[in-house]
């Protein structure tokens, strides 16, 4: 099988290393990739957004399979061009990657299907925008707001504040933007990220990971958009994955069936386990990053046979998916500057050991690698235990040169300690 992975972050990095120890593919191609990816996929030069140049380099590569790592090309359509000139594809249509392109789409969906999530009050001009406010505030005295903007916005169109001043500016600056927004009901409580693989009718789940959103250590500083990862989850409640298929994930995708709008591909629903039970943060319509990093190294089972199942409709005639023992951490190496106004640029070394995984790196013209783009390295291992394998990836961490960087130095240490408390 020839496999093209579309993107060029270190969760497209993980899907080639993933697809590379395949058997079943005979060719891997990443495209634009980085300078990671280009040890183990020939590097295929595309214009990511666009969704009829990703459909023609897929013909002109030959293509038996093309998988699309990030939202910006599956909300333009992208899998539908694909698909349209007689590719599988990995990825949902245009229509069904709305899921994650809109959150009040989302919001209907799961209010169709009886899927739990936070009450939400939309917004559409500054009048509104103090209504909501008081009567998110009035349904729960004493929690915080939460504005969101309606639309993608990289993981940083969200703000949680006590502040109503700051509640309100966010608000003002998204609509001024031309946006929508969202305000919503505040969740408590620990945060999952659960990737299911859909074919459209079947869905199967896998690993739940846990995701540090916030900058620094302690969950301090501005939100990115992920500073590490860790799977699984010591803390989860038995039975929170099976809980999770039944109650959210086969209702969403079985309410876009009967929408004809097919989910297929990758469903990730961002969750909290809150004290009033699950609810559903967000969903994405594709492999999450940096989770994506600590979840594949644990998979056992091939992935381009299942990324083409999924793609085929044929999910179903899979047998169980076979993990490993153990666990995975990743730890981000960030540029300096990284979220507000990261430096790019600077040599990096150390970075082709194992589990080094790229983000934003290209190589200069010396053929030395450089810095490009905020999040640089996921640096990444795999231990007997939790603690086994965040003490390796920080091992993996110390190896790593890059002047200015920064990376949290508490990822999957509230877990390791035993300090994640499900209300
Ligand atoms: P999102 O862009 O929807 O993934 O939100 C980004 C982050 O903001 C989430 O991972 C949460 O940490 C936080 N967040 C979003 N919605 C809520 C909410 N309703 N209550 C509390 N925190 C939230
Ligand atoms: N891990 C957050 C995201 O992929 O959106």
């Amino acid at each position: 099988m020839r496999v093209v992975v579309i993107g060029s972050g270190a969760r497209e990095h993980a899907l080639c290393v993933a697809l590379s120890s395949d058997p079943a593919v005979s060719a891997l191609a990443c495209a634009p990739g980085n300078a990671g990816t280009r040890a183990i996929a020939e590097p295929l030069q595309v214009d990511v957004p666009d969704r009829d140049a990703i459909a023609a380099l897929a013909v002109a590569w030959r293509a038996d399979l093309v998988v699309i790592g990030p939202e910006v090309p599956l909300v333009a359509g992208a899998a539908d061009a694909v698909r349209d000139a007689g590719i599988a594809c990995f990825g949902p249509s245009e229509q069904a990657a709305q899921l994650e392109g809109s959150k009040s789409f989302a919001k209907h969906v799961m209010t169709a299907a009886g899927v739990p999530t936070a009450r939400s009050w939309p917004v559409g001009g500054p009048a509104e925008l103090e209504t909501a406010l008081d009567e998110a505030a009035a349904s729960a005295p004493g929690t915080p707001y939460v504005v969101k903007d309606d639309g993608l916005a990289a993981g940083k169109g969200v703000v949680v504040t006590t502040d109503r001043a700051a509640a309100v500016a966010h608000g003002r600056s998204v609509l001024d933007a031309g946006g929508a927004v969202l305000v919503e009901e505040y969740l408590d409580g620990p945060e999952v990220s659960l990737f299911a693989l859909s074919d459209g009718t079947t869905v199967v789940p896998l690993l739940p990971a846990q995701d540090h959103k916030r900058r620094d250590d302690g969950d301090a500083g501005p939100n990115t958009g992920g500073m590490g990862a860790y799977a699984p989850l010591p803390w989860a409640p038995p039975g929170l994955v099976e809980e999770v298929r039944t109650t959210v994930l086969q209702p969403t995708v079985d309410e876009m069936a009967r929408r004809g709008e097919h989910f297929s591909g990758l469903l990730y629903a961002g969750l909290a386990l809150t004290s009033r039970g699950i609810r559903v943060v967000e969903f994405n319509a594709r492999f999450g990053d940096p989770e994506t990093q600590v979840v594949l190294p644990l998979l056992e089972t091939p992935l381009a046979g299942l990324l083409y199942a999924a793609a085929t409709g044929t999910l179903g005639e899979q047998p169980p998916l076979r993990w490993r023992d153990g666990a995975a951490v990743t730890v981000v190496v960030a540029a300096p500057g990284y979220p507000e106004a990261p430096r790019t640029g600077d040599p990096v070394t150390g970075a082709d050991g194992e589990g080094v995984l790229h983000a934003g790196t290209a190589l200069a013209a010396d053929g030395s690698v450089i810095s490009a783009g905020g999040r640089v390295l996921a640096v990444t291992a795999v231990g007997a235990d939790l603690a086994a394998a965040r003490q390796a990836a920080y091992e993996r961490v110390a190896g790593v040169r890059l002047a200015g960087a920064h990376w949290r130095t508490d990822i999957a240490l509230a877990a390791v300690e035993g300090r994640i408390v499900v209300p």
